[in-house]
């Protein structure tokens, strides 16, 4: 069963900047929440017990964020009546049950930042969101423990992209079994477009076997001299073990660039 999430939050979002030049993107706001709150949210409804956030000692915010309970205090004494802000400090609370924090204090990539979870992941398999990605509309996470739990194999959420943005994900090579679900037979971080096997892009979910760490511990560092978690699954995939990819269902947003973050905002007010 999976009961365990990570979230890698200790990147430096330069493709947001200004706007993350002080504050962490995962905690601007999206249509009046906390990107991350609604990754948190997916993961609760997914039925995750425990979120272990990969954090910087360069963001005290997002720690912050969840530890500021004195604060909630003194405004809810001052403030006995106002039931939104007793919500919203409740809502916290809930997060702050599950969630566990771990230090990557220098941004070395998604790889590197998996394996600081190492020595917390107590089960076989143990799902990975990464906050840019917004899935709505339908449970992403769920989906995918779903499949999971039917064939026995990780799995990672895909969908379509414009032949000309490949480069912007990391692209499978793939052989399709159904509708929504295929057999990965390679994936390639951000090819050209030339080289690129295929349009489908890996989004930000992945359920991920305990034995990627020690593939990430032997990891040398790829593109931009950093550990991507791609390059572990790639080798794990050569080794033969079995990777799904699923189409989920849901409508993406893609809040990790500066057109996407404000059309996210956009789109979702309209839902
Ligand atoms: C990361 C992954 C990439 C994936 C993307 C999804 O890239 O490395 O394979 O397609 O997330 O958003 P990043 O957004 O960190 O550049």
């Amino acid at each position: 069963m999976i009961k365990q999430a990570i979230i890698p939050l200790a990147g430096q979002g330069t493709r947001l900047l200004p706007l993350t030049s002080i504050f962490p993107k995962e905690l601007l706001p999206i249509n009046g929440k906390p990107g991350l709150e609604y990754i948190l949210d997916e993961c609760i409804k997914s039925g995750i017990k425990e979120v272990i956030l990969i954090i910087s000692n360069k963001k005290p915010f997002i720690k912050k964020y969840f530890n500021n309970d004195n604060f909630f205090k003194k405004i809810i004494k001052k403030k006995p009546n106002d039931k939104r802000i007793k919500y919203e400090y409740k809502k916290i609370k809930k997060y702050k049950k599950i969630i566990k924090f771990v230090y990557q204090n220098s941004p070395k990539g998604t790889g590197d930042a998996v394996l600081k979870c190492q020595k917390l992941i107590k089960s076989k398999y143990f799902l990975m969101l990464l906050a840019d990605d917004l899935i709505v509309k339908n449970n992403c996470s769920l989906s995918m423990i779903k499949i999971h739990n039917k064939y026995n194999s990780s799995v990672i959420a895909s969908t379509k992209v414009k032949k000309e943005n490949v480069s912007r994900w990391g692209i499978f090579d793939l052989k399709k079994i159904n509708r929504r679900n295929f057999l990965v037979n390679d994936v390639i971080e951000k090819p050209s477009i030339k080289s690129a096997p295929s349009n489908y892009a890996v989004i930000g979910r992945y359920i991920l076997p305990k034995k990627i760490f020690k593939i990430l511990k032997k990891q040398k560092p790829g593109r931009n001299n950093e550990i991507h978690i791609t390059d572990a699954i790639r080798t794990l995939i050569h080794k033969k073990n079995k990777f799904l990819g699923h189409i989920f269902s849901g409508k993406y947003l893609d809040c990790g660039t500066m057109k996407g973050y404000i059309d996210s905002s956009l789109k979702i007010a309209k839902l």
